[in-house]
Parts: structure tokens; sequence; C-alpha cells
């Protein structure tokens, strides 16, 4: 069956900037209204001002004034499903909780897990 979310993201993917690695990401985020914010990564010669797709999604759905999200979506061109890096795993606990994840690939296949299990015993700002 179809899933917008990440149809979203295998779109945005197009967009990516992988000057560098040749890595296409796309990412989508769906916030409390139905709404869908993408995002893809985009490269720098230094790389590491590198931004992954991920991050991209939640910053531009934050400035647009979304603050609860429900589903996140993750696609990329690999046979392994891609996860979210590190930092993206802490922003997207952040801001979107204990988020369902879904991974998929160009192929069709689609792995959905909730972000505390990638992310398990996170630091964030109950502990401050
Ligand atoms: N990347 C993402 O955008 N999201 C991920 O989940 C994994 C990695 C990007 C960062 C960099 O542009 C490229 O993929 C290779 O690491």
């Amino acid at each position: 069956m179809n899933d917008p979310l990440i149809d979203a993201a295998t779109l945005v993917r197009q967009n990516a900037r992988a000057t560098f690695s040749k890595f296409k990401v796309g990412a989508a985020v769906q916030d409390d209204t139905g709404r869908i914010h993408t995002g893809c990564n985009v490269e720098n010669a230094t790389y590491g001002l590198t931004v992954c797709a991920e991050r991209v999604a939640v910053f531009k759905a934050i400035s647009e004034g979304a603050r609860s999200f429900a589903r996140v979506a993750v696609v990329a061109d690999t046979e392994s499903l891609t996860p979210p890096c590190g930092a993206c795993r802490q922003i997207l606990w952040e801001f979107c909780g204990d988020v369902e994840i879904v991974l998929a690939n160009l192929a069709g296949k689609t792995e959905t897990l909730r972000l505390g299990t990638l992310f398990p015993r996170a630091f964030d700002a109950s502990f401050l």
C-alpha cells in the first residue's frame, strides 16, 4: 500500500546535494495536523557542515510552526535500510520524542520502528 510519507521522502531525495558522498537521502516528517515536511541532505566542501536529510526536514517543520510529530520517513538507495545517524537521532528525540520511524529504500523495502528502539536512554531536557 502506498504511504504518502515515504512518497514525499522519495521525491525530495532527488533534491539532495550529495556532491561529495554521492549518497542521497530524503526524509519526511508528518506533524499532528497531518502536514508533511520534507528534507534532503545538503553537503558542504568542508564536509563537517553537511546537514542530513532528517535534520533539514525537522528544522523546516519547526520553522513552519509545527510542534508535535506523528511519524518520520527516511529513504535511501541501500539494500540494508538506512537509519538516522547519531546526531539526527538526538535532534529527532528532542523535537519529535519517541516517534514512529519508517525506513525505506527505492525497491519498496520498508521497516517501521520507534525512535526509542534506535536511541535508548537518551539525554534530553528532562536531565537539566
Ligand atoms: N545522511 C543523511 O542525510 N541521513 C542519514 O540518515 C544518513 C546519512 C547523509 C549525510 C551525508 O550527506 C551522506 O548521507 C553520507 O553520509
